[in-house]
Protein backbone atom coordinates (compact mmCIF):
# COMPACT_ATOMS: atom_id res chain seq x y z
CA UNK A 1 0.00 0.00 0.00
CA UNK A 2 3.17 2.12 0.52
CA UNK A 3 3.57 1.79 -2.99
CA UNK A 4 0.65 3.09 -4.29
CA UNK A 5 1.39 6.61 -1.97
CA UNK A 6 4.72 6.68 -3.49
CA UNK A 7 3.00 6.17 -6.91
CA UNK A 8 0.95 9.03 -6.86
CA UNK A 9 3.33 10.76 -4.99
CA UNK A 10 6.28 10.38 -7.59
CA UNK A 11 4.51 10.95 -10.28
CA UNK A 12 2.53 13.72 -9.49
CA UNK A 13 6.20 15.30 -8.59
CA UNK A 14 6.70 14.30 -12.94
CA UNK A 15 3.58 15.30 -13.82
CA UNK A 16 4.36 18.81 -12.02
CA UNK A 17 1.37 19.00 -11.27
CA UNK A 18 -0.77 19.25 -14.10
CA UNK A 19 -1.96 15.85 -14.23
CA UNK A 20 -2.01 14.43 -10.57
CA UNK A 21 -5.71 15.03 -10.15
CA UNK A 22 -6.45 12.39 -12.62
CA UNK A 23 -4.22 9.54 -10.73
CA UNK A 24 -6.99 9.98 -8.01
CA UNK A 25 -9.24 7.59 -10.07
CA UNK A 26 -6.62 4.83 -10.34
CA UNK A 27 -5.79 4.94 -6.51
CA UNK A 28 -6.33 1.48 -5.01
CA UNK A 29 -10.05 2.01 -3.38
CA UNK A 30 -10.89 -1.06 -2.49
CA UNK A 31 -13.54 -1.95 -4.62
CA UNK A 32 -12.30 -4.42 -6.72
CA UNK A 33 -12.70 -7.29 -3.99
CA UNK A 34 -9.19 -8.75 -5.81
CA UNK A 35 -7.39 -6.95 -3.83
CA UNK A 36 -4.00 -5.73 -5.51
CA UNK A 37 -0.74 -7.29 -5.74
CA UNK A 38 1.47 -4.83 -3.66
CA UNK A 39 1.96 -6.95 -0.48
CA UNK A 40 5.26 -8.33 -1.30
CA UNK A 41 8.88 -7.31 -2.74
CA UNK A 42 10.17 -8.67 -5.15
CA UNK A 43 12.95 -10.58 -3.30
CA UNK A 44 15.10 -11.72 -6.51
CA UNK A 45 15.36 -14.44 -7.87
CA UNK A 46 16.72 -14.51 -11.52
CA UNK A 47 17.81 -10.93 -12.06
CA UNK A 48 15.98 -9.50 -9.13
CA UNK A 49 15.88 -6.45 -10.23
CA UNK A 50 12.28 -5.01 -11.82
CA UNK A 51 11.86 -2.33 -14.63
CA UNK A 52 13.06 0.88 -13.51
CA UNK A 53 12.00 3.89 -15.37
CA UNK A 54 11.48 7.62 -14.90
CA UNK A 55 7.62 7.97 -13.68
CA UNK A 56 5.16 9.31 -16.37
CA UNK A 57 6.70 7.28 -19.15
CA UNK A 58 4.44 5.82 -21.35
CA UNK A 59 4.10 2.24 -20.84
CA UNK A 60 0.76 1.53 -23.53
CA UNK A 61 -2.67 3.04 -24.01
CA UNK A 62 -5.06 1.70 -21.54
CA UNK A 63 -7.52 0.62 -24.69
CA UNK A 64 -5.05 -1.62 -25.72
CA UNK A 65 -5.46 -3.50 -22.18
CA UNK A 66 -9.05 -6.02 -22.55
CA UNK A 67 -11.04 -5.45 -19.57
CA UNK A 68 -9.95 -9.15 -18.03
CA UNK A 69 -7.22 -9.43 -20.11
CA UNK A 70 -3.69 -8.71 -20.38
CA UNK A 71 -0.30 -7.51 -23.02
CA UNK A 72 3.06 -7.76 -23.19
CA UNK A 73 5.10 -4.14 -23.41
CA UNK A 74 8.46 -2.97 -22.44
CA UNK A 75 9.91 -0.12 -19.84
CA UNK A 76 13.06 0.43 -21.39
CA UNK A 77 14.60 -2.90 -22.24
CA UNK A 78 12.62 -4.81 -19.77
CA UNK A 79 10.12 -6.76 -20.36
CA UNK A 80 6.94 -6.52 -18.11
CA UNK A 81 3.31 -7.36 -17.96
CA UNK A 82 0.07 -5.30 -17.70
CA UNK A 83 -3.06 -7.06 -17.35
CA UNK A 84 -6.70 -5.17 -16.67
CA UNK A 85 -8.47 -6.61 -14.11
CA UNK A 86 -11.23 -4.75 -13.76
CA UNK A 87 -11.95 -1.29 -16.33
CA UNK A 88 -9.85 0.95 -15.56
CA UNK A 89 -7.60 -0.75 -12.90
CA UNK A 90 -4.19 -1.53 -14.00
CA UNK A 91 -1.51 -4.11 -12.62
CA UNK A 92 1.67 -4.69 -14.01
CA UNK A 93 4.78 -7.37 -13.36
CA UNK A 94 7.78 -8.34 -14.68
CA UNK A 95 8.17 -10.80 -17.42
CA UNK A 96 10.97 -12.14 -16.64
CA UNK A 97 10.06 -15.53 -14.93
CA UNK A 98 11.13 -16.43 -11.29
CA UNK A 99 11.83 -19.96 -12.42
CA UNK A 100 14.57 -19.66 -14.44
CA UNK A 101 14.48 -16.05 -16.48
CA UNK A 102 12.48 -17.20 -19.55
CA UNK A 103 10.34 -14.18 -20.52
CA UNK A 104 6.97 -14.84 -19.95
CA UNK A 105 3.68 -13.72 -22.60
CA UNK A 106 0.52 -12.42 -21.85
CA UNK A 107 -2.23 -14.80 -22.31
CA UNK A 108 -5.17 -13.39 -21.09
CA UNK A 109 -6.42 -14.09 -17.80
CA UNK A 110 -3.14 -15.89 -17.59
CA UNK A 111 0.85 -15.57 -17.69
CA UNK A 112 2.47 -18.03 -19.28
CA UNK A 113 6.36 -18.81 -19.69
CA UNK A 114 7.06 -21.22 -22.73
CA UNK A 115 9.95 -22.81 -21.25
CA UNK A 116 8.90 -25.12 -18.57
CA UNK A 117 5.26 -24.25 -18.27
CA UNK A 118 4.72 -21.84 -15.76
CA UNK A 119 1.62 -20.04 -15.07
CA UNK A 120 0.30 -17.00 -13.33
CA UNK A 121 -2.50 -15.38 -12.20
CA UNK A 122 -2.58 -11.88 -14.65
CA UNK A 123 -4.41 -10.14 -11.75
CA UNK A 124 -2.03 -10.90 -9.38
CA UNK A 125 1.25 -12.28 -10.81
CA UNK A 126 0.78 -15.35 -8.23
CA UNK A 127 1.81 -18.68 -10.00
CA UNK A 128 -0.87 -20.87 -10.98
CA UNK A 129 1.16 -24.10 -12.08
CA UNK A 130 4.71 -24.54 -11.50
CA UNK A 131 7.63 -25.00 -11.37
CA UNK A 132 7.98 -21.51 -10.83
CA UNK A 133 7.51 -21.25 -7.07
CA UNK A 134 7.38 -17.59 -7.05
CA UNK A 135 5.15 -14.84 -8.35
CA UNK A 136 6.41 -12.63 -10.79
CA UNK A 137 7.35 -8.73 -9.33
CA UNK A 138 4.62 -6.50 -9.52
CA UNK A 139 5.67 -3.05 -11.23
CA UNK A 140 4.54 0.25 -10.63
CA UNK A 141 2.01 1.78 -12.81
CA UNK A 142 -0.56 4.26 -13.37
CA UNK A 143 -3.16 5.15 -15.13
CA UNK A 144 -3.22 8.33 -16.22
CA UNK A 145 -6.19 9.69 -18.54
CA UNK A 146 -5.96 7.03 -21.90
CA UNK A 147 -2.35 5.91 -21.24
CA UNK A 148 -0.72 3.47 -18.54
CA UNK A 149 2.60 5.52 -17.53
CA UNK A 150 5.19 4.17 -15.25
CA UNK A 151 4.88 4.92 -11.35
S1 LIG B 1 11.77 -20.35 -16.92
FE1 LIG B 1 9.63 -20.09 -16.84
S2 LIG B 1 8.86 -22.03 -16.35
FE2 LIG B 1 11.01 -22.30 -16.34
Amino acid sequence: MDDARDLTRRTAIALGGAGALALAGCAPGGDGGGGTPSDDAPDGTGSGSTPSAAAGEEIAALADIPVGGSISATIGDEPVLLAQPTAGEVVAFSAICTHQNCVVAAAGERFECSCHGSAFDAATGEVLNGPALKPLPSVAVAVEGDRVVTG
